[in-house]
């Protein structure tokens, strides 16, 4: 009986919203007091991100900033992140309707659009998809999509057969570096074959990311930071990290892209496989005894000091965003864990202790990130990916899109 009430239940659904909602397996009612809080969170970003143009050079996007000095640093349009603060005003723009925030991300992505040609970077997935793919989303335009294609041509120049992975780093000429965070840079490839037709993109993903599958993990299903291969033969020729605490710790962020960029495989290929990845990176995460209860992570799992070390809000920000997909994916018990750890997230972020007030931050909307402490920067700090991705988690929260 109860089948059966299932089943028209389903078909109501499919007639009304289509096959998407069937696709949403696991669905849970959103909370009336998380929406809230996302309601005045969206009205802080909006007025931090008025408050970040004015203080930008015409050539500037925004990487951090130091309250001590009331200093900002800022980058050129080559640096990684230079795609998230015109990301963030598209985001802000979908959720207010405010022209201000569109025109301004329209005026930097001028600036940024030379860096399609750039052939020096793995992250032009980060600085171009996340701004001229947002563009493409919510306007698409022939000239958007030249851009992206050009964007996408250059990733592709950085990948070699042999070793099965698009480069990251460049460096000595035997070595070929991989890092875990380049799983994030494989959806614009994913974009690109939708878009032209053509599958050397879409093959490119796969194959990048099944090499990175082999090699990357732990027993665990945690991550090594970087890999280095052999140029000449694709073996590996050692883990370690750069930014992690140590060559065998768990780098919060890193475990944060792995997350996210297998979840986007999965969206992307329907392949159980990344499925199963994805949901195993998240096991790691959220059974890890050194999670701490407001699911903020420390910013590497093997962190010293703790419960004193760092956190890192920008790695709790895209497993928030992260999991706000892969619970659409998942079968019940797992849909709640990640549901309900995502809105924890959301909470803790929403926060004094991680929310800015107005008017404070130099423009930024959260608090407390951590780029690097073994290279000595950007330590608890805000930074421009923190408030990308927990943006983006308000967005799927509310909306369940991608
Ligand atoms: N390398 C990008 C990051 O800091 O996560």
């Amino acid at each position: 009986m109860l089948k059966i009430k299932t089943l028209i239940f389903s078909s109501v659904l499919l007639l009304f919203f289509g096959p998407v909602t069937l696709a949403q397996k696991g669905k849970y009612p959103q909370r009336k007091d998380v929406l809230k809080l996302i309601d005045k969170d969206y009205k802080v970003g909006i007025e931090q991100y008025k408050l970040m143009m004015k203080r930008l050079g015409p050539q500037d996007f925004p990487k951090t900033y130091f309250p001590a000095s009331d200093k900002a640093e800022n980058s050129g349009s080559g640096w990684w992140c230079s795609g998230f603060y015109p990301g963030t005003l598209i985001y802000l723009f979908e959720q207010s309707k405010e022209q201000t925030l569109l025109n301004e991300s329209e005026r930097i992505m001028k600036v940024l659009a030379k860096e399609q040609y750039n052939k020096t970077t793995h992250d032009l997935g980060f600085m171009m998809y996340c701004s001229f793919g947002n563009l493409e989303k919510l306007e698409p335009g022939a000239a958007t999509e030249t851009i992206l294609i050009n964007s996408a041509k250059s990733l592709m120049s950085r990948f070699d057969p042999k070793v099965g992975c698009i480069k990251s780093w460049d460096s000595k000429p035997n070595d070929y570096l991989v890092i875990i965070d380049n799983m994030m840079n494989l959806e614009l490839l994913f974009w690109a074959t939708k878009q032209t037709g053509d599958s050397s993109y879409y093959k490119v993903a796969v194959t990048h990311a099944n090499t990175t599958m082999k090699n990357h993990f732990r027993s665990n299903y945690s991550s090594y930071h970087v890999l280095n291969y052999n140029a000449a033969t694709g073996a590996v020729q050692q883990k370690k990290t750069a930014q992690g605490f140590a060559d065998e710790s768990a780098w919060a962020r890193g475990q944060a892209w792995g997350l996210y960029g297998y979840t986007v495989m999965y969206r992307e290929t329907r392949d159980k496989k990344y499925l199963e990845q994805a949901q195993n990176i998240a096991r790691f995460i959220l059974d890890n005894p050194y999670l701490p209860a407001d699911k903020i992570p420390y910013w590497d799992f093997d962190a010293p000091n703790k419960p004193n070390a760092l956190r890192d809000a920008s790695a709790a920000a895209v497993m928030a965003s992260a999991l706000l997909e892969l619970y659409h994916y998942s079968d019940k018990q797992l849909a709640k864990k990640y549901y309900t750890t995502a809105e924890t997230i959301i909470k803790n972020l929403s926060s004094p202790q991680y929310l800015a007030a107005v008017g404070t931050n130099g423009g930024f909307i959260l608090k407390h990130s951590v780029g690097s402490i073994p290279g000595k920067t950007e330590i608890d700090v805000p930074l421009t990916y923190a408030d990308y991705y927990f943006i983006e988690a308000l967005k799927r929260y509310k909306t369940a899109k991608f």
